[in-house]
């Protein structure tokens, strides 16, 4: 398949930057390239190009499907720790921008503030993408509606239940289920229910593609009849000194047997992971014959490699 220059360009901030029709593009991609890899046809579709990492937060997967994918793609990638690198002594983020921006092709940050990644992409005049902010977790629900359209053979009217606290996976998730024609709930405790303002922005995409946005309580009655039921951790990566606290308040959010039960029988479990087992989900769910969690975490690969190959 001929990779287009519609996107070419692009920053990859958020899933809602983009119209239903280009995210099923960079899905397509993501198909196309897992197709091709896995056939063992070259894909060099970013010959020569560089990115640059810059990861203020841990990761595994994310850092291994940037840097290998750009490598399958015929380019490179520069691992920048920020205590290696000036920005973790005072360099500004405007400053930094602007000199990568005459030696890389695309930067891919992880960090905290989502204001953080807005700034470099005002700044910079390559690509940005972000690799999950204290917000969103754009890059891996591409991955996602990738790995339920694998599954489900279509993303349109599929019920997907998150399960847990409205964190910035359930609000990529609800952007890209809005953006798709999903039946997106949420299924969280009070006081831990998705941003205001990015529930406001599902709403209105939901109107456009006939999408269903929901927030609820009750973890069983929101698993009913449930096609994906999906889970993430109830303390994110700078909340380690709520977790213990967050434990009790998420006890009836696990996913368990108990929830797996009011969904379909053919579900399938997601999990971004790294996943906490015995909390969010249960050893028994996340190895039981309904997960596909690992398969997921695969396409992370396919679906970064078509975020690159678009936007680069
Ligand atoms: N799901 C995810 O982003 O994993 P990492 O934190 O390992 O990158
Ligand atoms: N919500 C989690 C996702 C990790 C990939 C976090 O931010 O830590």
């Amino acid at each position: 398949m001929e990779i287009n220059n519609s996107l070419r360009g692009r920053d990859f901030i958020s899933i809602n930057d983009f119209s239903s029709d280009e995210i099923s593009y960079i899905i397509k991609i993501a198909h196309h390239l897992k197709n091709l890899q896995k056939k063992g046809i070259s894909q060099e579709y970013l010959k020569g190009k560089s990115l640059g990492m810059i990861f203020v937060k841990s990761s595994t997967r994310t850092r291994v499907a940037f840097e290998v994918g750009i490598y399958q793609l015929g380019g490179n990638a520069l691992f920048l720790n920020p205590n290696d690198i000036q920005l973790g002594r005072g360099e500004l983020i405007k400053d930094t921008a602007r000199v990568l921006s005459r030696m890389l092709d695309g930067i891919m940050i992880r960090t905290f503030a989502h204001e953080d990644v807005l700034e470099l992409a005002k700044w910079a005049d390559i690509p940005i993408i972000n690799g999950l902010t204290d917000l969103l977790h754009p890059t891996q629900i591409i991955a996602d509606l990738m790995t339920i359209e694998e599954y489900k053979g279509k993303l349109q009217g599929i019920k997907t239940v998150f399960v847990g606290d409205g964190n910035n996976v359930a609000h990529s998730l609800l952007l890209g289920g809005a953006k798709v024609g999903m039946d997106v709930v949420v299924a969280c405790p009070e006081g831990f229910t998705p941003d205001a303002k990015i529930l406001e922005l599902a709403e209105r995409d939901a109107k456009l593609s006939g999408a269903t946005i929901r927030v609820l309580h009750d973890p069983i009655l929101a698993c009913q009849n449930a096609d994906v039921i999906y889970t993430d951790v109830w303390a994110s990566m700078g909340q380690e000194a709520e977790a213990e606290v967050k434990e009790k308040q998420f006890a009836k959010y696990q996913v368990n047997q108990e929830l797996m039960n009011q969904a379909k029988k053919d579900a399938i479990v997601m999990h971004c992971l790294p996943a906490k087992r015995g909390k969010e989900i249960t050893d028994g769910v996340i190895e039981g014959p309904n997960s596909v969690v690992f398969e997921e975490a695969e396409n992370r690969l396919h679906a970064h490699k078509a975020i690159m190959a678009a936007i680069m």
